[in-house]
């Protein structure tokens, strides 16, 4: 098993469930012991206020890390005993980290060298992007061994996925030789809808085992969690929802062999 590995969460297409599966594969993989870090890597900051953090919760954040030279160490916190995982949270200011860097040496290189001392300390970590390619997602992506790319099923799947390979394409080419794809995972599958079924063929059919088996239903416990600021693990782990991360995360950990 791989120590420290880094994941990030990625689709510049928003609401395909990103923060969602952040923060439900994050909370299933500690569920099973293993050590791990949540990176909002968000000026949404929707993973930090998925497990219950809200600005004024914590000092620091990664938009400090990113500009001030704090160590990742310090913006570390535990949301909750329960959930047994450790995050570093964001807020809006990170929206202004992506300018600051901008004239930074190596700006691409700066989360990787973050979390370059603390990487041993877990067994994953996972890197909620926000919904662009801009330098939050390619620092992101710099810093990752691989790429988890949630894709909903519905007819414009498709489009910018193409963009979005391409630009895994050109960070492994210039910024991390070692970068790969974990795998696409489908989300908010709706049976009744035979749409669905079309999108999730035509993705194996580009994607093949790239794709996870394990697929996401469309659970309206997933979408009621985060204003209780739970992972769907802890909010309803009998759920539909939370049972089909807890498949993902056996599924992921599978694959680690
Ligand atoms: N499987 C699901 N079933 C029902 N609702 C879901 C599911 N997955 C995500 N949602 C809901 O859909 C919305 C978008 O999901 P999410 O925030 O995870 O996407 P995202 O890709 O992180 O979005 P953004 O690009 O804005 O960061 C949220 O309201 C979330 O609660
Ligand atoms: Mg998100």
């Amino acid at each position: 098993m791989s120590i420290g590995k880094v994941i990030a969460i990625a689709n510049q297409k928003g609401g395909v469930g990103k923060t969602t599966s952040a923060v439900s594969l994050s909370a299933a993989l500690a569920r099973k012991k293993k050590k791990v870090l949540l990176v909002d890597s968000d000026p949404q900051g929707n993973a930090s206020s998925g497990v219950g953090i809200h600005q004024g919760d914590y000092t620091h954040q990664l938009y400090h890390c990113y500009t001030r030279k704090i160590p990742l160490q310090d913006a570390l916190l535990i949301p909750n005993k329960k959930a047994r995982l450790s995050l570093v949270p964001s807020g809006i200011d990170l929206a202004a980290a992506e300018m600051e860097l901008f004239p930074v040496k190596n700006r691409e290189y700066v989360l990787k060298k973050m979390l370059a001392p603390i990487r041993e300390d877990f067994d994953f970590i996972i890197i909620d992007c926000p919904p662009s390619l801009g330098l939050l997602t390619i620092n992101s992506l710099t810093a990752s061994d691989s790429v988890l790319i949630p894709m909903q099923c519905e007819y414009f799947a498709m489009e910018g996925l193409a963009q979005l390979i391409k630009t895994i394409r050109s960070v492994k080419k210039s910024l991390n030789k070692n970068l790969f794809i974990e795998g696409l995972l489908l989300t908010m599958f709706d049976k009744r809808n035979r749409l669905t079924f079309q999108v999730e063929k035509e993705i194996k059919k580009h994607f093949k085992d790239q794709v996870f088996k394990t697929v996401i239903p469309r659970n309206v416990r997933l979408s009621e969690c985060p204003s209780h600021g739970q992972s769907v693990i802890e909010y309803d782990v009998k759920s539909t929802g939370a049972q089909a991360y807890i498949k993902l995360a056996n599924e992921f950990m599978r694959r680690q062999k």
